[in-house]
């Protein structure tokens, strides 16, 4: 049996990015022992690449706007299959959450007033996003970081999770490696808080990171948890497009809040066409859609895309508000965006499916494992709002360090054990493509698995596309059980991809089973042979993926029963 070092906590968290500090430091805010996990080097996680808010009815800018209406505009903006209690605890504590992060040092722009600014954004009735030019996510990071090395928590870099342990039903810690020297690790805890983010790496084309690759969610679903809605992936409509080396890196929505016009090879200004009242500043799903209709069309731009352009607002003004893509377009497409559009096309960007959670605490199905950020589901229904992630996993974020604590502190610190075999399972699963001379090389399956999503269960989906892409899935799973892995275990990305590998077949086969289930068009899911929606039976269910003696099973779970008061929120033109 391979040697393991042990760490004991009664909380570890999984992820540092927005959701994962900000439940540690929540938690150990209240007295618990945290471990903070991450992949990556602090710092470092996806949460720095959010560009152009974090949403919050502060109403600093737009006078009128209120929890109320932001819960209105949320519901809306999720086709109403969000759960609705998520969306009204999200509305109503993100001014607070905001409030708090500028306590805390973080520098927000300023209206002239001297009060934190907001910009308009996609589906958003009023001026709601605060923002830090377009490096929210990077202020926000910073704040959250600073803050939480002063909390007393013990911070785990380039830590791989790779299993969930369990006593009984009960949570009692998790297993992985260190990246750097391949050796593995034991944490043994009373509580895990999966704050892993999302799964944008299992396609092609993305504004992911290479962390993305769908861990929480598998480490969840392995674990016995619910994953909802995986169905519902949002595709950012503007990544860029040219050169072919940066290809899906996000173009911030804050281009278009701050004015931007999109138009087609002709000059003409499509959105006009598509969403006449909101124009570009419609929801993701809308601009995506249309985006990409006009290029199948042929009405596209040189690359492949449609033109997006600010240059109207004046040179200063563009390198003020949008400094990050001023350089990035500079940088790498020798384009200068106060002069000249850009060209923008959708890129994979968000999972709104994801562990099934209790509103109120952020816990799973599973006793003692908890979820917030990304890798939880229900907050969103069937499409995000811009600047709702960042609000989000704050909101969520500190619930999930208050709902851990207080299972943590009900468990007796040596009521829960390690079963050996769990271990010694985990630890030959890992080391088996080490041991497979003629398997199959990981990145091949990676790269196949990735054209297969794009190509099966994109932004425009079929019965017929969808079965072929459920089919190859079968066949790259088949193939990925023998992985063929050379060299030493010392930071070797080969080895690393094999375990994240899995992780994304498992996501893959659950987006997939869940779009061929859902027969209607909602948000971000689109089915061309279902295009209206279907109220009566798919508007009151979310899907549920759950593993069943070692199989993938899928069901439907009725929506919660919303309170009449709000319902006449969600229904009333609510401004
Ligand atoms: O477009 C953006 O700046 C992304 C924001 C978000 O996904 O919330």
């Amino acid at each position: 049996m391979e040697k393991y070092e042990t760490h004991k906590h009664d909380i570890i968290v999984i992820g540092a990015g927005g959701a994962g500090l900000r439940a540690a430091i929540d938690a150990s805010a209240r007295g618990a022992s945290v471990g903070l996990v991450c992949k990556s080097l602090l710092g470092k996680a996806h949460t720095v690449m959010a560009e152009g808010g974090v949403a919050a009815a502060l109403a600093n800018v737009d006078t009128g706007d209120g929890w109320k209406t932001h819960f209105h505009d949320t519901m809306h903006g999720g086709k109403l299959l969000n759960n609705w209690r998520m969306a009204q605890i999200h509305a109503q504590e993100a001014p607070e959450r905001v409030e708090e992060l500028e306590h805390w040092g973080a520098l927000f722009d300023r209206t002239k007033e001297g009060k934190i600014n907001q910009r308009a954004f996609g589906g958003h009735t009023w001026k709601r996003l605060a923002h830090i030019g377009d490096r929210t996510g990077l202020e926000m990071i910073r704040t959250l970081q600073d803050r939480g090395i002063h909390s007393g928590m013990d911070v785990y870099m380039e830590c791989t999770i790779t299993h969930l342990l369990k006593d009984g039903e009960r949570i009692s810690g998790a297993f992985g490696y260190w990246r750097e020297s391949g050796r593995f690790v034991l944490f043994q805890a009373k509580a895990i808080i999966l704050a892993t983010g999302g799964i944008g790496k299992s396609y092609k084309v993305t504004s992911n990171s290479w962390e993305y690759t769908g861990d929480g969610h598998t480490l969840a679903y392995d674990a016995g948890a619910d994953l909802i809605d995986m169905e519902f992936v949002q595709f950012h409509p503007t990544g860029m497009v040219w050169p072919p080396s940066v290809k899906g890196i996000l173009v911030t929505e804050a281009v278009r809040g701050e004015g931007g016009i999109l138009t087609n090879r002709e000059g003409k200004r499509f959105m006009e066409k598509y969403d006449p009242e909101r124009m570009e500043l419609s929801t993701r799903d809308i601009v995506a859609r249309s985006i990409y209709t006009e290029v199948l069309e042929g009405r596209g731009s040189p690359h492949g895309g449609a033109f997006l352009d600010i240059s109207h607002r004046g040179g200063d003004y563009v390198k003020k508000k949008l400094p990050s893509m001023y350089h990035q377009f500079k940088e790498f497409a020798e384009i200068d965006i106060t002069k000249e559009p850009m060209e923008v096309f959708p890129t994979t960007h968000y999972v709104m499916g994801g562990v099934r959670v209790d509103a109120e605490t952020t816990v799973s199905t599973v006793p003692g494992l908890f979820a917030a950020g990304e890798v939880a589901g229900g907050m969103h229904g069937a499409n995000r709002l811009g600047g709702n992630s960042l609000s989000d996993l704050l909101v969520f974020g500190r619930r999930a360090g208050q709902g851990a604590t207080e299972y943590a502190n009900k468990i007796n610190d040596n009521s829960l054990s390690i079963d050996d075999a769990e271990i010694e399972k985990a630890v030959k699963e890992m080391l088996e493509p080490y041991e497979n001379p003629h398997g199959e090389n990981p990145y091949t399956i990676h790269q196949a698995l990735q054209e297969a999503m794009g190509e099966y269960v994109g932004v425009f989906r079929t019965h017929e596309k969808i079965s072929e892409g459920i089919e190859e899935l079968e066949i790259l799973k088949e193939r990925a059980v023998t992985l063929k892995i050379e060299g030493s275990r010392m930071f070797n990305p080969g080895w690393h991809l094999c375990k994240d590998l899995k992780s994304m077949l498992i996501v893959s086969e659950a987006i997939a089973r869940c779009a061929l289930q859902r027969e209607e068009s909602r948000g971000a899911h689109s089915r061309v042979d279902f295009p209206g929606y279907d109220d009566e039976k798919w508007g009151k269910v979310n899907s549920v993926i759950s593993k069943d003696n070692g199989n993938m099973k899928i069901s439907t779970s009725p929506l919660p029963q919303m309170p009449e008061e709000l319902k006449s929120i969600v229904d009333g033109g609510y401004k």
